[in-house]
């Protein structure tokens, strides 16, 4: 994972390098290291832990240059410790890295055996020593990138420096994104056009397997067979303004509290209130010749995609497989032609996601892509773009990304269900004013917001917590256990309410609180009774439904979370509100980084 940075300035850069750091912290927030060149030296600054770490460290001991690299990680290969931080560097070459070496055993022994020294247990560093070794023996910079890249095997977006150029940069990507930036006398490496932004906004994307050679003379792009070749310069349009909090305490607090506008924002792309009909961002986009849909995500964004799976199949019934996007490339998908691969993915990086992607496009499938970042490499592979206008997501736990995921999904399975003949005016017209109800629901279930923090106390001292919930709502029991675990680091377990008793209902005792999301509906009744089993063994149970289901259910609970009364459409977009709640209440109460919970990264981006 890790982001990545580097300047070929004008003036000195070690400042704007940790400004971008800043801007990558979504990447990985493990450790983090400069390095520039000046005085005839490589020279770094590296730091465990935050940023701010490093910014102390800097701030002690600046460091000039007016080039340098920098980079923020996510720890694959060893401890996050400082010897383990990037760049790495020998004597002549430094360079950060995102991604894995995944042959850096071999290379790593061969290199020991010709008398180099290793300081860190990174796969990096391997790569470093192969540039070293051969502009040791004095093969020019280029050439020896050109010669090393060829011997790695696994993903990587690099930037490297040369001890003896103080006015060369080189970048190389495959399976990792990378961009250049152009400025004015100015050129820039980063892992996106967001670290950049401040900077330029002009940018080109390198394509797998490009490398780029960097002086203050021009850039050349090359290709992966080492062919000179141009790539496009866009307009990245992404804001240089560095993202605040508000008046909330943490990033995750102001997200979920920016749902019902963002929601909004969103649907405005894709139903239509004029005439209620439901629209595409792409009107001529043929849904009506897709016999299947495959969804393939990771984490919050696999929740929101088995949530769609029940409302394709009710909707348009169009039949659905769904696979976490780590588990499909490996299990040889049968992918049958006339099938739509859907992707759904916040940062639109996720290497697990991308490479389920470019898999499925090998396989003829048609791709669509319901994404969050523009700009992102999903985004620009998709032949179906989605987008969700949640605007910047900060927090590392998704709350905003998550509901207008399932926006735009309810109107996919709409526009799905209307080109497949099986929306009628009506249906559809009651589709588009359920959805348009969604934002002032979830305004009303903020309106609980006290409530569901005293609910939080009780929670926050059990060591396991279980989450119940049928049909659209299982995901969301499975995404309200997830959120518990990432940021307050309570063991919680998400399961459709009706297997309870074909196993987990053994570990049921009155130290495990018991989180039932049961809005009234169809499914109401058969959850309350697999709520009751609980209850009759002792269990604590806390009911978060509407008022109708706490008349019904609510005696003899532990504790009462009340919804406002909603369509069972939007239901599973109005009750992630009380499930992202609880969890961040939780988080608060035990004092834990709640925007950067331990062991974690905002965007995934190794396999
Ligand atoms: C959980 C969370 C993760 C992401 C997952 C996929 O709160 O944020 O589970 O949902 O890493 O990331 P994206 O959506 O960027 O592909």
């Amino acid at each position: 994972m890790c982001g990545i940075i580097g300047i070929l300035g004008a003036e000195e850069v070690s400042e704007r390098l940790l400004n971008g750091l800043r801007r990558l912290e979504y990447r990985g927030y493990d450790s983090a290291g400069i390095c520039t060149i000046h005085d005839g030296v490589l020279d770094r600054r590296r730091a465990e832990g935050k940023l701010d770490n490093l910014a102390k460290k800097l701030f002690a001991e600046p460091l000039p240059g007016e080039i340098g690299i920098a980079h923020t990680r996510w720890a694959t290969h060893g401890a996050p410790t400082t010897d383990n931080a990037h760049p790495h560097a020998t004597g002549e070459v430094a360079l950060v890295h995102n991604g894995i070496i995944e042959n850096f055993k071999p290379l790593r022994e061969e290199l020991i055996a010709c008398g180099r020294t290793f300081e860190s247990q990174t796969d990096t560093e391997v790569v470093a020593h192969l540039i070293s070794e051969q502009v040791e023996q004095g093969v020019a910079p280029a050439e020896a990138v050109r010669t090393v890249l060829k011997r790695l095997h696994g993903a990587f977006a690099l930037a490297i420096l040369f001890r003896q150029h103080p006015g060369m940069l080189i970048g190389a990507r495959l399976g990792s994104p990378l961009v250049v930036g152009y400025g004015e006398n100015e050129t820039y490496l980063g892992s996106d056009a967001l670290a950049l932004a401040p900077l330029t906004q002009n940018i080109a994307y390198l394509e797998e397997g490009d490398w780029v050679v960097i002086t203050r003379e021009g850039t050349q792009i090359y290709d992966r067979e080492d062919n000179p070749v141009d790539r496009p310069v866009t307009q990245s349009g992404v804001t240089g303004a560095l993202i605040d909090k508000g008046n909330h305490r943490h990033f995750m607090q102001k997200e979920i509290y920016e749902q019902p506008i963002v929601v909004a924002q969103t649907l405005k792309s894709y139903v239509r209130r004029l005439d209620d009909q439901v629209s595409l961002p792409i009107p001529d986009f043929d849904l009506g010749a897709i016999r299947r849909v495959t969804i393939v995500a990771c984490g919050t964004s696999f929740y929101a995609g088995m949530v769609a799976k029940y409302w394709f199949e009710q909707f348009a019934r169009v039949p659905v497989d769904l696979d976490v996007a780590s588990e499909f490339r490996y299990r040889a998908p049968v992918l049958e032609e006339g099938g739509l691969a859907l992707f759904i993915s916040q940062s639109g990086e996720t290497a697990d996601t991308l490479a389920a992607l470019r898999h499925a496009r090998s396989e003829g499938q048609k791709i669509a892509v319901v994404v969050n970042v523009p700009t992102s490499s999903m985004a620009r592979e998709a032949d179906l773009l989605l987008p969700t206008h949640a605007g910047p997501e900060i927090g590392v736990a998704s709350t905003k990304a998550f509901t207008c995921q399932l926006a735009v999904l309810a109107a996919l399975a709409a526009n799905l269900a209307h080109a497949k003949g099986r929306l009628s005016p009506a249906e559809e017209k009651a589709v588009v004013r359920h959805l348009a109800e969604a934002p002032a629901a979830l305004n009303a279930a903020l309106a609980y917001d006290e409530a569901i923090e005293t609910v939080a106390q009780k929670i926050a001292a059990a060591r396991d917590v279980l989450y119940l919930g049928r049909g659209p709502d299982y995901p969301l029991a499975l995404e309200g256990a997830l959120k518990l675990k990432e940021i307050s680091y309570i063991h919680a377990e998400g399961y459709a309410a009706g297997e309870m008793k074909h196993g987990p209902i053994a570990l049921i005792d009155e130290n495990v609180p018991v989180i039932v999301i049961a809005p009234s509906g169809p499914l109401f009744e058969k959850t309350v009774s697999n709520m009751q089993e609980v209850q009759a063994r002792g269990g604590k149970v806390v009911l978060i439904s509407d008022y109708d289901g706490i008349s019904a259910a609510g005696d003899g609970c532990m504790a009462t979370i009340t919804m406002p009364k909603v369509h069972p459409l939007i239901a599973p977009l109005v009750y992630a509100i009380p499930v992202q709640l609880l969890a961040y209440h939780v988080a608060v109460a035990k004092g834990t980084d709640v925007d950067q919970p331990r062991n974690l990264a905002k965007s995934v981006t190794v396999e």
